[in-house]
């Protein structure tokens, strides 16, 4: 089922999400949940979707980096995959800065630097524990995912503030000499 996306303004987007239970995981409600977060972010186009955005106030995040591979540049493919209860690890100080956009704060975009080499430890969708090293833009799409477990938003990581713009005014003046 299509959820609806809640947006900037609403206040369980700045929640802290629960853990997921592990006991949970594989329940029917589990599977319904999952499968809701994976049939909204693809329709909606996205890269990413975490539950809070549907207003479930849990840390699940579904990511799918296929669908939407032109909008943002080069990415890794990855098959659309479930991240429970993640946990960033920044593994060194290189930063670089993304013009973001947010399902939330739509047609809006925001220019945010981000640690560029980290690891992400999570659980899957069967109970494992999973890890990888992500470099890049995959790390930002990674870190903006998971802030949003921590009820924290792109715009709040802007900061020069002369770089938050709507789409249309984005393609008219800020690309792109301002896309490092
Ligand atoms: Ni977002």
């Amino acid at each position: 089922m299509i959820r609806k996306i809640i947006r900037m303004g609403h206040p369980n987007l700045r929640k802290i999400a629960q853990p997921y239970p592990q006991d949970q995981i594989g329940s029917g409600e589990f599977r319904d949940l999952i499968e809701d977060l994976r049939e909204t972010l693809m329709e909606s186009g996205g890269i990413g979707l975490a539950a809070p955005q549907i207003n479930v106030p849990y840390r699940l995040v579904v990511i799918d980096t296929k669908t939407s591979k032109s909008r943002y540049g080069d990415l890794p493919t990855i098959p659309v995959t479930t991240y429970i209860n993640p946990v960033v690890t920044v593994l060194d100080d290189n930063l670089a800065g993304v013009w973001e956009g947010c399902l939330s704060i739509p047609k809006i975009r925001g220019f945010v630097e981000r640690p560029q080499n980290i690891r992400v430890d999570w659980i899957d969708e069967t109970g494992l524990r999973k890890t990888l090293k992500a470099q890049g833009l995959l790390a930002t799409v990674f870190q903006h995912e998971f802030d949003h477990l921590n009820g924290v938003l792109f715009i709040d990581r802007v900061q020069d503030k002369s770089k938050i713009s709507f789409d249309d005014e984005f393609d008219l003046y800020h690309q792109p000499t301002e896309q490092k």
